[in-house]
C-alpha cells in the first residue's frame, strides 16, 4: 500500500527547506511527465536524453552532438532553421530527436511536438472526414514551436499523404517554424547501401518543391554507427 508514497515528502508533494516550502522532486517529475505527454514523446523514449546518448568516436558522434548543442544554443530555431538527421535504422536518430525536444523544454521552456510521420498520417486519415479533430491535429502540428517528424519518407507516399506533408512543411516554412526530421533516406543525393542498391531520395518521394525547401532550412547531419537495435538479429543471420 505504501509503495506509491514518496519517501521524501511522504506524499505531500512539498518539503520544508530553509525557511519555506519547496516542491518535492516527485511533483517535479509528475509535471515533466505531463509535459512529455503533451509533447507526444513515446514511452520507449521517455528516458532518452542527449546526456545518455553514448558517443561512438569512430562514428563521428562527438561532432553530431556538438552541432546539436550549437543548434540549441543558437537562435537558429527562431529563424525557422531545423535539423535533418539521416542514417540507417538503429543508429540513434529518434533518441537524438527526442533529446533535442526535451532540451528545448528544459533550457528554454519551449513545449514542442513529436510525431512518428506514419502514425501522424494514419491519425489524420482515420479522422479526416472534415471533422474538427483532424483539423485540430493539423493545426497543432503546423503551429507548434518545434516539430519533430520522425522517420520521414520511410515508405512510398500516396498523393493524399504527400499533400498533407506538403501542407505541414510549406506552412511551417512560411511561418519560420523549425522542423527536426529523422529519416533513413537522403534528402537529395542518392547513396549506395551495403547491398549496392541505389535508394530513393526524399526528393523522389516528396517532390522537388519540398526537398529544396527542406535543404534550405535544415542542416543535414548524417548519423552513422552500428544498429543498436538489431545487433542480436544480425548475429543470428
Ligand atoms: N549512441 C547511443 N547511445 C545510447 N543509446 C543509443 C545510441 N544509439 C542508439 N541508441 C539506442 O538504441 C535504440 C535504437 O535507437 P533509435 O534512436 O531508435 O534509432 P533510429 O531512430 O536511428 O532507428 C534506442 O533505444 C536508442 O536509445
Ligand atoms: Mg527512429
Amino acid at each position: 500500500m505504501e509503495n506509491n508514497i514518496c519517501p521524501v515528502c511522504g506524499g505531500l508533494g512539498w518539503v520544508i527547506k530553509n525557511n519555506g516550502v519547496k516542491k518535492c522532486v516527485c511533483k517535479y517529475s509528475e509535471i515533466t511527465e505531463n509535459i512529455f505527454n503533451r509533447m507526444n514523446i513515446p514511452k520507449r523514449y521517455r528516458d532518452k536524453d542527449l546526456s545518455n546518448f553514448v558517443p561512438d568516436p569512430e562514428a563521428g558522434h562527438e561532432f553530431i552532438l556538438m552541432r546539436i548543442e550549437d543548434y540549441i544554443n543558437s537562435d537558429d530555431y527562431e529563424k525557422g532553421k531545423g535539423l535533418f538527421l539521416v542514417g540507417s535504422p538503429g543508429v540513434g536518430k529518434t533518441h537524438l530527436a527526442v533529446g533535442i525536444l526535451k532540451e528545448f523544454f528544459r533550457r528554454k521552456g519551449i513545449v514542442g511536438l513529436f510525431y512518428d510521420t506514419r502514425s501522424l498520417l494514419f491519425k489524420l486519415k482515420s479522422s479526416f472526414d472534415g471533422s474538427s479533430s483532424a483539423r485540430e491535429i493539423l493545426e497543432e502540428v503546423v503551429e507548434t514551436p518545434i516539430l519533430v517528424l520522425d522517420d520521414l519518407g520511410s515508405e512510398r507516399l500516396s498523393d493524399w499523404a504527400r499533400d498533407i506533408l506538403h501542407y505541414i512543411i510549406i506552412n511551417r516554412y512560411n511561418d519560420l517554424k523549425p522542423i527536426i526530421i529523422t529519416s533513413n533516406i537522403d534528402l537529395k543525393t542518392s547513396r549506395k547501401t551495403e547491398g549496392d542498391i541505389l535508394e530513393n531520395t526524399l526528393e523522389e518521394r516528396m517532390g522537388q518543391a519540398i526537398a529544396s525547401r527542406l535543404s534550405e532550412i535544415c542542416e543535414v547531419l548524417p548519423v552513422k554507427g552500428k544498429d543498436k537495435r538489431g545487433s542480436s538479429l544480425t548475429e543470428i543471420k
